[in-house]
This record gives structure tokens, sequence and C-alpha cells, in this order.
């Protein structure tokens, strides 16, 4: 039985669907700060039989302790956690009390209850401005936020865990940036208020509920002079974790992983390809650059498909059709 904490947010529910694909239990523990109980019902449809499910934050050792009891724990997948770059800045206190106690706190649980398998969900946040594209597991790490460096901490803390007691596994998962949803159309993202991310911010003016979008740039040293990133569909993503957990199985140690497709595509790139989707709804405008933007970042993801087996198979096309479905779904 696997633990997903924060498992009705948006990559927790997806992995949820794929977990169940590939045979696994889980019971999933969230407090709903930044999802809806209906995620529950909705996946419950997906899948097709009822999920085990608690209502509680995940920094709460009792909760935990009643969750441990209760089920036979073998493997904590931790998305919970707040993920906000520009609410981080405004709110470190909040972003470095939820993200880091939740983590000591199952690690805590785990210890007790010697479950010895966790996979944390990292980002590709934790590689700052990269010396060189693609980006590859051993480079130098850094954060200029405050959520990245929570990433980062927590990398850290879980290395030192490890290094008390080898007997753990654990996988650091560094996500590039997710998009897409379930082809049900049943769950997806849908971020409250408006929309820091592209591709939230594409779906609401394709759906006429944001007027324009704002390319933050396009004098960027890139191929059309906007932004470039490694877009991976969440539900590759999803499969991402299955590979990982089945990797924790075979007892590995701690473990670190790009997951991307390895491929770059600009902001144009994404805002045409979502056009041929949607038939010209998202119009835009050239805007000045985002404070602390890069210009490009995708991965290597080589190491995830030689060791996990795991390689995205969703294309631009797969993305900006699951997304936009999502989005007409829950107007
Ligand atoms: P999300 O906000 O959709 O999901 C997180 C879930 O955790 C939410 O359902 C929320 O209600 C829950 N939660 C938060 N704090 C909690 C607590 N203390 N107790 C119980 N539940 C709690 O976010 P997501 O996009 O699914 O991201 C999941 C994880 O992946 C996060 O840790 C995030 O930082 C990381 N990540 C996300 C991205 C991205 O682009 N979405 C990229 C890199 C890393
Ligand atoms: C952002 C976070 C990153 C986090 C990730 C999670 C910042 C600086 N970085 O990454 O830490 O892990 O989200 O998904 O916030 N863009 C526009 N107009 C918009 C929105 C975005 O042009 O309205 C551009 C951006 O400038 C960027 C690209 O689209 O070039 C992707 O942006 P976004 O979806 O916010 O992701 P990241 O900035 O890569």
């Amino acid at each position: 039985m696997i633990l997903l904490t924060g498992g009705l947010g948006y990559i927790g529910s997806h992995t949820a669907v794929e977990l169940a694909e590939a045979g696994y239990d889980f019971v999933i523990i969230d407090n709903l700060s930044n999802s809806k109980i209906e995620v529950k019902d909705k996946l419950e449809q997906i899948i097709g039989s009822p999920i085990k499910f608690y209502k509680g934050d995940v920094q709460n050792e009792e909760i935990l302790t009643k969750i441990f009891t209760e089920n036979d724990i073998d493997a904590v997948i931790h998305f919970a956690g707040y993920k906000a770059v520009g609410e981080s800045v405004a709110k470190p206190i909040e972003y470095y009390d939820n993200n880091i106690n939740t983590t000591l706190a199952l690690l805590r649980v785990m210890r007790k209850f010697n479950v010895k398998n966790f996979v944390f969900s990292s980002s590709a946040t934790v590689y700052g401005r990269a010396k060189s594209m693609p980006i590859y597991e051993d480079f130098e790490v850094s954060a200029t936020n405050p959520y990245g460096r929570t990433k980062l901490f927590i990398e850290e803390i879980l290395k030192d865990a490890y290094v008390a007691d080898n007997s753990l596994n654990i996988a650091l998962l560094r996500y590039f940036n997710p998009v897409g949803a379930h082809k049900s159309g049943l769950i997806g993202e849908n971020p409250n208020g408006i929309p820091n991310n592209l591709m939230p911010y594409i779906t609401r003016v394709a759906t006429g509920k944001l007027d324009h979008l704002n390319i933050f740039g396009n004098d960027y040293p890139t191929k059309d002079g906007t932004g470039v990133r490694d877009y991976i569909h969440v539900c590759d993503l999803a499969l991402g974790h299955v590979k990982a957990v089945k990797k924790l199985e075979t007892a590995p140690g701690l473990v670190v992983y790009n997951l991307g497709t390895g491929t770059g595509y600009s902001v144009l790139e994404m805002v045409n390809a979502f056009n041929e989707v949607c038939g010209n709804k998202v119009k835009y405008e050239f805007a000045p650059r985002r404070p602390g933007d890069i210009d490009v970042c995708y991965a290597c993801p080589d190491k995830a498909e030689k060791e996990l087996g795991f390689k995205a198979t969703r294309n631009l096309k797969d993305m900006c059709e699951s997304s936009y479905n999502f989005e007409i779904n829950n107007k």
C-alpha cells in the first residue's frame, strides 16, 4: 500500500490513476488547501472503485500514525506542499513551515513504522541558472526564491536521513514543466485565481476567461526570442512515479532523476501548437521579461530512461489537446 500525500492535487491525482492501472493499492491524505474534494469522486469515476482518503494535514503526526496503523504502508510519495514561486517570496515562513515540516513528520512516522521507501516531488528549480543545456542530475544546485530553497533543503534533509540510515530508499524526482490533463477531462490543473504558469493561462485565454496572454520577453537568446522550457505531459510524469516506486522495491538507496522529455519548446511554439488545437483563440502580446526567469531550461532524460525504463511518449499536441479538453469540461 502506497501513501500519497497531496494526492488530490494536480500531479498526485494523475499519479493515483497510473498507480491504480499498474495494480498498486494506495491511500491519500490531503488537507484540501489547494484542491477540492470533488477530485476524489472524479478519481473514483476514472478508476472505477472507491478510494481510501483521509482529510488532514501531513504535519499532524496523530493522523499520520492513524493512517500507518490502519494501512500496511510500504512506500510514501510526498506531493503535499505549497508551490507558487511568487507567493513564496511574500510568505516564506508559511512555505518553509509547510514544505519542510510535512517532510519531517513523514520521516518520523515512517521510522516509527519501519517504512523505508520514499519518493519526493522535487523540481528543476533546484538547478537555478544551469551552466549549460541539457541539464544533468549531477549539475550544481542552487535556489533563487524561498519555494526553490524548500526543495533544496528537503533534498539535503533526505540525503542526511539516508546517511544516518542506509536502509532507506529515497527517490528525488526533479520535475521539469508538467502540463496537460487526463484524457477523460475529469482531472487536470485548476489553479485558484489568475494562473502564474503558462499552460493554465493559455487555456483560460482560449476559453475566454482571460483576454490575452502576456508573453514575458521576446529578446532572449533563443530560437524566436521567447523562453524555452521542457514541458512534460502530466500522465507521463505520473508514470515516472510508478517507475520510481518499482525502482525503490529493488533497494537502490538514494537516487536522483530528472523527469522531463529532453525537448525544449518556446512560449511562441506553445501558443502556436495550442492555437492549432483550439482554432486560433489565443491572443497574445509581448511584455517585459518576468523577474527571476531564465532563458532556457530542459532536461537530459537519459538517466531515468536507463535506470527506471521511463520515457515520456506524449507529444506537444497531446499536451495542448488534453489541457483544452479539461478546461472546456470545467468551464
Ligand atoms: P498541487 O497544489 O496541485 O497539489 C499539492 C496538494 O497537496 C494539494 O492538493 C494540497 O491541498 C495538498 N497539501 C498541501 N499542503 C498540505 C498539507 N500540509 N497536508 C496535506 N495536504 C497538503 O501541486 P502539484 O502541481 O500537484 O505539485 C505536487 C508537488 O510537486 C509539490 O510538492 C510541488 O512543489 C511539486 N512540483 C510541482 C511542479 C508543477 O509545475 N506543478 C513542478 C515541480 C515540482
Ligand atoms: C515556474 C517556476 C518554477 C516552478 C515551475 C512549476 C518561476 C520563475 N519559476 O517555472 O520554479 O518549478 O513554475 O511549474 O516562477 N510565461 C509567459 N506568460 C505567462 C506565463 C509564463 O510568457 O503568463 C512564460 C515564462 O516566462 C516562461 C514559460 O512561459 O518562459 C513557462 O513559465 P511557467 O509556466 O511559469 O514555468 P517556469 O517559469 O518554467
